[in-house]
């Protein structure tokens, strides 16, 4: 299967917009297609709304953003790209008829995926050219930030394709579910649908209002859900003997006329009741509104998450140790040609983000630590500062850093950053950076910064290892002049 460098979206609806979102902030180009031409508008919309919070998810080095292009010619973006996800509306037929044509002018290589929320994949690959290429990837609404997407092949669906689908979404820092075989609404939706159906009859038989039924979800059940799902948790009811015990406490409980399941009837007075429920609870405040509200605490509960390496967090994690890796794997090459050559590393290129601008429309202070930041992690990693050591308790802290701006650098800018090993004791390293435009090497910054090594929280020698690469390193620049800014931090004693 191919890399996915360009991802095709077939319907640039409300998960089409995420889709492109996601894809394109971590650097995938998108091809948009949908059969109605003022989508363009709208989907460039939808990608900028979600830009906000996104941009706070991680501060690992990303890729340069993707491009977005539009079109209304389906079979051209089938021909022009890497993988296909489908989102148009929920109609099988519908689906049937364009999964069938796009597939005909897709190469045989190109994976095409369905976001449907319950339609069976066998069904949907009926009349397409190359099945075997073809399954359900359902994800949640907003795309952008809820990492699950659900995995269903069909009954022509190659177990390679659900493989390399998996890969891909991994890559873009999701959670890729592999659902066992085929059912109507696959996992999530299910579960959902159940909770969705007595939710209805509550409020129909005017037991609870909306707002009332989901104070019993968000103060409660809720938050257990967001990082062990139900049956963990429900494994904790049963005090030391788990979910036997639990089973033999509340089985009975299962017999008892508790749930309904089956719908009630959507009668007019049924539907006012949910819509008025709602717009009490939205309490004035647009859909807009409230979705920034959403995607914000979707960040920071991640970033919590992220801690205890649990559920969406730890699939933050991945991502995160990615981006780490591919740009520490970026200047691994460079390096040990530099070292060779005996000149500067090489370690980061980047562009300037757009949302990393300030007022005045240039680079704001805190992301020349962050840029600089990982050009020192690029290093560290390349001298054997990975996961694993850290896992060992041992890590660099910084102690002092020394920033000097000296030209600005505005959204979308090429940078690069290059670094020297100014000076080495067995527990210190002193750096200096530079970081410069790529268009006409003009220094923009430079930072000068000492790290500690410490185990275990206290101040402690590097790994022999460790210290050797840097030593290594650090004798490669020995013939280089001092750096003009240098000179503000030392790790000699004063006096
Ligand atoms: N909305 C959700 O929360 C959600 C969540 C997960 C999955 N899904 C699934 O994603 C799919 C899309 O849902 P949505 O909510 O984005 O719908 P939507 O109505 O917002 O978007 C559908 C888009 O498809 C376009 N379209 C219609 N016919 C087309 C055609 N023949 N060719 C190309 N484009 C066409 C429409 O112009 C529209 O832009 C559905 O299958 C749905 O079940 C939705």
């Amino acid at each position: 299967m191919r890399q996915v460098k360009r991802l095709g979206l077939l319907g640039t609806g409300v998960i089409g917009g995420g889709w492109a979102a996601r894809a394109l902030h971590f650097g995938i180009d998108v091809v948009a297609a949908d059969v109605k031409p003022e989508m363009e508008g709208w989907i460039r919309g939808a990608v900028e709304n979600a830009e906000g919070a996104l941009a706070r998810l991680t501060l690992a080095p990303l890729p340069p953003k993707g491009r977005l292009t539009f079109t209304t010619d389906l079979n051209a973006m089938a021909a022009q790209v890497d993988f296909i996800q489908e989102n148009i509306p929920e109609q099988l037929e519908l689906k049937q008829r364009i999964l069938g044509q796009v597939s005909r002018h897709a190469p045989a290589d190109v994976l095409i995926a369905s976001s449907t929320s319950g339609l069976m994949p066998t069904d949907l690959q009926r009349d397409m050219q190359h099945p075997e290429r073809f399954l359900v990837a359902h994800p949640f609404n907003p795309v952008y930030l809820l990492p699950l997407v659900e995995l269903v092949g069909g009954a022509k669906t190659s177990a390679e394709s659900i493989d390399a689908a998996a890969r891909f979404f991994t890559y873009i820092g999701m959670h890729a579910l592999k659902v066992r075989r085929e059912v109507p609404g696959h996992l999530t939706d299910r579960l959902q649908e159940a909770l969705w159906r007595e939710i209805l009859h509550m409020v129909n038989e005017d037991v609870a209002t909306t707002g009332e039924l989901d104070d019993s979800i968000v103060y409660g059940p809720g938050l257990r859900w967001a990082a062990m799902g139900t049956n963990l948790i429900y494994h904790l009811a049963g005090g030391e003997t788990g979910m036997r015990h639990m089973l033999r406490q509340f089985g009975p409980a299962l017999k008892w006329p508790w749930t309904k399941l089956e719908a009630p009837e959507l009668t007019e007075s049924l539907i006012d009741k949910m819509v008025e429920g709602t717009q009490a609870q939205a309490d004035g405040r647009s859909i807009r509104e409230i979705e920034r509200l959403r995607d914000g605490y979707l960040v920071a509960i991640q970033q919590v998450l992220k801690q205890f390496n649990i559920g969406a967090g730890s699939t933050l994690r991945a991502l995160e140790e990615r981006l780490y890796e591919d740009a520490a794997g970026t200047a691994r090459a460079s390096i040990r040609a530099s070292v060779d050559k005996g000149t500067e590393l090489r370690l980061i290129e980047l562009e300037v983000r757009p949302e990393w601008i300030d007022y005045n429309g240039h680079m704001t202070d805190s992301r020349y630590l962050q840029v600089f930041g990982d050009a020192t992690d690029a290093l560290l990693r390349y001298a054997g500062v990975d996961d694993e050591y850290r896992k060992s308790g041992r890590a660099l802290f910084t102690v002092e850093s020394h920033v000097t701006h000296r030209a600005e650098a505005k959204a979308m800018e090429p940078l690069y950053v290059t670094t020297r090993v100014l000076e080495l004791d067995d527990k210190r390293i002193r750096l200096f950076h530079s970081l410069f435009r790529r268009r006409d090497d003009v220094l923009v910054a430079t930072a000068e910064q000492v790290y500690l090594h410490v185990a275990q929280g206290k101040a402690a020698a590097m790994g022999a290892a460790l210290h050797e690469a840097l030593a290594r390193v650090q004798a490669s620049h020995a013939k280089l002049p001092a750096p003009a800014h240098a000179g503000r931090v030392t790790l000699r004693p004063a006096g």
